[in-house]
């Protein structure tokens, strides 16, 4: 496995892998790898020839009160795990090569990233389209690899390449999951003590609101006033937000007789954590 921690030299391997021919598949990642990470490493795996995972904490996608500095890192393990699901570059630049003193242009969404997400992070979707644009003319991927887990950023990104015609198709792998339902997340590793069984409410509220569903309940205030009781009950859970959104629009529905996803964000503690799952006839995870 080859480290690359410069633009210009992932730009020379991706144009002479491009020469001969072979198709990149590209896994952007802030690292601190787990198995959700690691299923859509193997799902890009499939997908191309050569195979690229980014290893990037980028300061811009976080707000100045929020855990940049203390998110958890852990390179050589991440470079080990890498290695063993043969990928072929590990490209890992520095703060100052991704942002050089002075940088000041930005790739920004002016409809969907102001919602949910956006709304309690402003900001973060800034800084995440800025990120991946980069990230995507470093690496020139065939198509890129992420995760269903950050629903909105899926969806983001997908309106990226569009709007911009990035030459890149974009490939989504479903959410990872603890046996007992946590959606696995580097951020997890701050759950101590009390806090990691209280975490559950999240996936327990989703799972209850795809039972309803499945029984035919198609009210989407009645299916968040089940997810908010079940978020209620955890003494040291507090809602960020709860809310149905039409899985194409990503725009809140009052009624979900369209493909819908159902989305939740959640202090447990000191930790945010975000969780959906799809309402629709026929989901299955
Ligand atoms: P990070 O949180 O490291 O996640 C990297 C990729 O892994 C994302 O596409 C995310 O959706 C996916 N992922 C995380 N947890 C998952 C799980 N439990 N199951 C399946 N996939 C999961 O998301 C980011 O980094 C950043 O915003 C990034 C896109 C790299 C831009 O900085």
């Amino acid at each position: 496995m080859l480290t690359i921690k410069t633009i210009a030299e992932m730009q020379a391997w991706a144009g002479a892998s491009q020469r001969q021919g072979r198709r990149i598949a590209l896994v952007p990642t802030m690292g601190y790898l787990h198995e959700g990470h690691l299923s859509l490493i193997r799902l890009a795996r499939e997908r191309a020839d050569q195979l690229v995972v980014s290893l990037f904490v980028n300061p811009t996608q976080f707000a100045p009160n929020e855990d940049f500095d203390r998110y958890p890192r852990d390179e050589a393990r991440d470079a080990a795990l890498c290695e063993a699901e043969n990928v072929d570059v590990l490209f890992q630049p520095p703060v100052d090569e991704m942002y050089a003193p002075g940088h000041a242009v930005y790739v920004d969404e002016d409809g969907v990233a102001r919602t949910l997400e956006g709304a309690h992070r402003p900001g973060h979707f800034r800084g995440v389209l800025t990120v991946v644009a980069k990230l995507f003319l470093a690496v020139h991927p065939d198509v890129a690899v992420f995760g269903r887990k950050d629903a909105q950023q899926l969806w983001l990104l997908q309106k990226m390449v569009r709007d911009l015609n990035f030459p890149v198709a974009i490939a989504a792998g479903p959410t990872v999951r603890e046996p007992d339902g946590l959606a696995l997340s580097s951020r997890n590793a701050y759950l101590e003590g009390a806090l990691r069984e209280q975490a559950l409410c999240l996936s327990r509220a989703l799972r209850e609101a795809r039972r309803r569903f499945q029984e035919g309940e198609r009210n989407a205030y009645l299916l968040r006033g089940a997810m908010l009781d079940i978020i209620s009950a955890a003494p040291d859970a507090r809602m960020d937000y709860i809310e149905i959104v039409d899985a194409e629009t990503f725009a809140p529905v009052a009624v979900v007789n369209r493909p819908a996803l159902a989305l939740l964000a959640v202090r447990v503690g000191g930790t945010r954590l975000i969780d959906n799952m799809e309402l629709s006839e026929g989901a299955a995870s």
